[in-house]
């Protein structure tokens, strides 16, 4: 399901995602799986992504209309879940928010939305600092990324997810407690 042209991101994901487990003693085939399944529904057509989530009971909200392909994390944890009978909360919500980050998230969550952020093949300013942050400290570079995410959406005109504010001002509020 997913394309040759995508690959090397998969492939960086599973590599950067393994590596921050293996730093912070977390399960690293865990962080593999999570890797390989996250973007599986990345490039289905906008018009199936809308009918499956409909299928799958997925509410669909103002910017899921806009931009189906934002589906495709919560798709594609509903995916895993089903085929392969996986039920942790922090596998599911990773995979579901992988793109916009989630207040909730557990480590695994994080691990991927990070990986998915700082694999080898995505170049933007900064982002080898990015990286060392998150070999250094989790939930500093989940921070830094969201806020990252969030000054790049508003200074193109891009829409910033409910979620990511959500993350944003849960680890605003954790940071200064
Ligand atoms: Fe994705
Ligand atoms: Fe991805």
């Amino acid at each position: 399901m997913v394309s040759k042209k995508r690959m090397p991101h998969v492939i960086g994901t599973v590599k950067f995602a393994t590596t921050l487990a293996r730093i912070h003693g977390f399960n690293e085939n865990v962080a593999e799986f999570m890797g390989y399944a996250h973007d599986l529904f990345r490039e289905v057509d906008w018009s199936k992504l809308l009918k499956i989530a409909k299928i799958y009971g997925i509410k669909t909200n103002i910017q899921d209309k806009v931009r189906p392909v934002l589906l495709h994390g919560k798709i594609a944890a509903l995916f895993i879940k089903k085929r392969f009978k996986i039920e942790e909360e922090d596998i599911l919500s990773g995979i579901s928010y992988h793109t916009s980050g989630y207040k909730d998230f557990g480590t695994y969550g994080k691990i991927l939305f990070l990986a998915d952020s700082l694999e080898e093949t995505r170049i933007y300013p900064k982002i080898d600092e990015l990286r060392l942050l998150a070999y250094k400290d989790l939930d500093m570079a989940f921070y830094e990324v969201l806020r990252n995410k969030i000054s790049y959406a508003v200074s193109r005109d891009l829409l910033v997810l409910p979620e990511t504010v959500e993350a944003w001002n849960e680890s605003v509020i954790k940071r200064n407690m």
